[in-house]
């Protein structure tokens, strides 16, 4: 099998877990991810044999994962009975990651065929449940236990909603759960519009449909909604320190051009 078996947006599932499995071989990982490397072997045999198959520039998608992750660690340290939306999971493999205890129920969410695939990659477990569907249906609320704090986290998922999707997919989780914590990623205005030129995301034939110069301000779209804080990308710390010294040099050159270093925004809000 190889990607191309998805199609449209679901074809940027496969550059994101290449990254994680390239991160895994590291000598100093930054997410040390060994389903990562699993499942794009399983996904795309070839993965690493072809030009740049190798390439470490994707390591800034890595860094945004170990956000995701760091977040959803110390909400579910504070709240042991959350349960959490995980979605546009993709093959991420962050519930094996995480490791939540048995009180968490955690739900991934992606398309019905990404579900399958998953379904053949990646192990299963207890108080885990797999939901086939598209998250601008929210009728797949329904299946989640009310009256618990909820946890939403989404990587590199809002780029390819509406802003009116994303809108209801908000709302639509504080209006069902008492309280919670929402954490995501949106890109900038101007990368939402140059995306139809975007040359990979040309070849897998979509293109992102939201940007945010100002993510804090999304906290306006409910009265509970309160913005937390955000955390940086291509300019992390995190990738300075461990990013070999190439890929490093890289990411110092394209942060020098205007409005790169906060073209994608990691952010969290609660409520
Ligand atoms: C860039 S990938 C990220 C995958 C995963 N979160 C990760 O970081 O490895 C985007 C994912 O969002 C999923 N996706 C996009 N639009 C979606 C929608 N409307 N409903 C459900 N999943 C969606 C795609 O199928 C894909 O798996």
């Amino acid at each position: 099998m190889n990607d191309t078996g998805l199609v449209g947006v679901q074809k940027t599932l496969s550059p994101v877990l290449r990254a994680k499995a390239l991160d895994n071989r590291l000598p100093d990982p930054i997410l040390g991810d060994t389903w990562a490397e699993q499942a794009m072997r399983r996904l795309d045999p070839g993965y690493d044999r072809r030009r740049f198959g190798t390439s470490q520039l994707g390591l800034a998608a890595v860094v945004r994962a170990k956000v995701h992750d760091d977040w959803a660690r110390s909400f579910l340290a504070e709240h042991p009975d959350a349960v959490v939306l995980h979605l546009g999971c993709g093959l991420d493999a962050r519930v094996f990651r995480i490791d939540p205890p048995a009180t968490v129920d955690w739900f991934d969410l992606d398309y019905p065929d990404i579900v399958e695939l998953r379904q053949q990659f990646l192990p299963s477990r207890e108080h885990y449940t797999l939901i086939g569907s598209s998250v601008t249906d929210l009728t797949w609320l329904d299946r989640i236990p009310r009256g618990r704090p909820v946890l939403m986290v989404a990587e590199g998922l809002v780029p390819y909603l509406t802003e009116a999707d994303l809108r209801r997919l908000l709302t639509g989780i504080v209006e069902a759960f008492p309280s919670g914590g929402i954490q995501f990623d949106t890109v900038a205005v101007w990368a939402w519009r140059t995306s139809k030129w975007d040359p990979t995301l040309r070849r897998y034939g979509t293109q992102f449909h939201c940007g945010f110069d100002d993510p804090a301000a999304l906290a306006q779209w409910h009265p509970r909604l309160e913005f937390v804080d955000e955390a940086p990308m291509n300019d992390s710390p995190l990738l300075m320190a461990k990013a070999p010294a190439n890929t490093r040099r890289i990411f110092r050159l394209l942060n020098l051009l205007p409005g790169m270093a906060r073209s994608t925004r990691i952010v969290r809000f609660r409520f």
